[in-house]
């Protein structure tokens, strides 16, 4: 399972990982048995008196906190596990100068001819074949699998166990739950979702959540039609609640 394969970790040096929570602690911990590179800080926006002063034995700092250090590092990777989230917070620090770098657990495996983005992060046990593409931003968790030549769109969450055949195009922003599974030569659309355990065998539409064996499709955005659709009365109600609270 080892890979030692350096060329997309060729950076050195202090970095800060962006989060302070369950996925950052897994990236400091790759991080600290990588060797590479010292956490100097998990950064948040705004700490709160509820946060830990450190995790793993770095502070949490926020973001202004950090800039007031005199070896403040420059390099980063944002430690939050939901897409939307990591892709702002990423693009974000990229515009204030930072510059995002990737973490693979020295227990990925990383084919040949693997082309990987930045801010990419791979976890324990993971498995990349040979002529993968994995685009910014994409999390590879913990024994998850891609089969060879297939093509992973930006911040998309492949979560722990799940595995996704090969020649397979996967959109930006997807997320596919623990043990889900991607047969081979499948697309998949920007933003959508494969529920935990469930087996895609066909194309899966853009913003569309797929669950079950074989998935089933749902648009992200489906009306709830078992819900009782509001009055006019209730309407007026909750207008007036809101011009009467401004
Ligand atoms: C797919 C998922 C995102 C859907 O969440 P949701 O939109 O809130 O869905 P709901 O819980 O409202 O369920 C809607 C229906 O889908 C079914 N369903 C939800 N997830 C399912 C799954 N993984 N497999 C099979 N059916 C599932 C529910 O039973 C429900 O069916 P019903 O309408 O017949 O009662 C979520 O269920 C899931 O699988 N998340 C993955 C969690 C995970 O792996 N996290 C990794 C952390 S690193």
């Amino acid at each position: 399972m080892y890979s030692a394969n350096h060329r997309y970790y060729n950076h050195s040096g202090d970095i800060f990982i962006f989060g302070a929570g369950g996925h950052a602690k897994t990236i400091a911990s790759a991080v600290k048995l990588r060797g590479e590179h010292r956490v100097a800080a998990f950064v948040v926006d705004q700490v709160s008196a509820s946060m830990p002063t450190q995790l793993l034995g770095s502070p949490v700092l926020s973001l202004a906190e950090l800039q007031r250090q005199r070896n403040m590092p420059r390099q980063f990777i944002v430690g939050i596990g939901d897409n939307e989230l990591r892709s702002r917070k990423s693009v974000e620090l990229e515009s204030q100068g930072f510059e995002l770098v990737n973490i693979a657990h020295p227990f990925a495996s990383i084919g040949d001819a693997t082309v990987i983005g930045r801010g990419v992060f791979l976890s324990s046990g993971c498995s990349l074949d040979p002529e993968v593409t994995l685009r910014d931003g994409v999390i590879i968790n913990v024994h998850a699998g891609v089969g060879h030549e297939t093509v992973i769109g930006a911040y998309t969450h492949v979560s722990a166990g799940a595995l996704i055949g090969a020649i397979s195009r996967v959109g930006e922003r997807c997320f596919f739950g623990m043990g889900s599974i991607l047969i081979s030569e499948i697309n998949v659309g920007d933003d959508s979702y494969l529920g935990a355990g469930s087996v895609a065998n066909k194309d899966v539409p853009a913003n569309t959540i797929a669950v079950g064996s074989p998935a089933r499709f749902r648009s992200r955005f489906a009306v709830d039609t078992t819900q009782p659709s509001p009055t006019a009365e209730s309407e007026l109600k909750a207008d007036h609640a809101l011009t009467s609270s401004t």
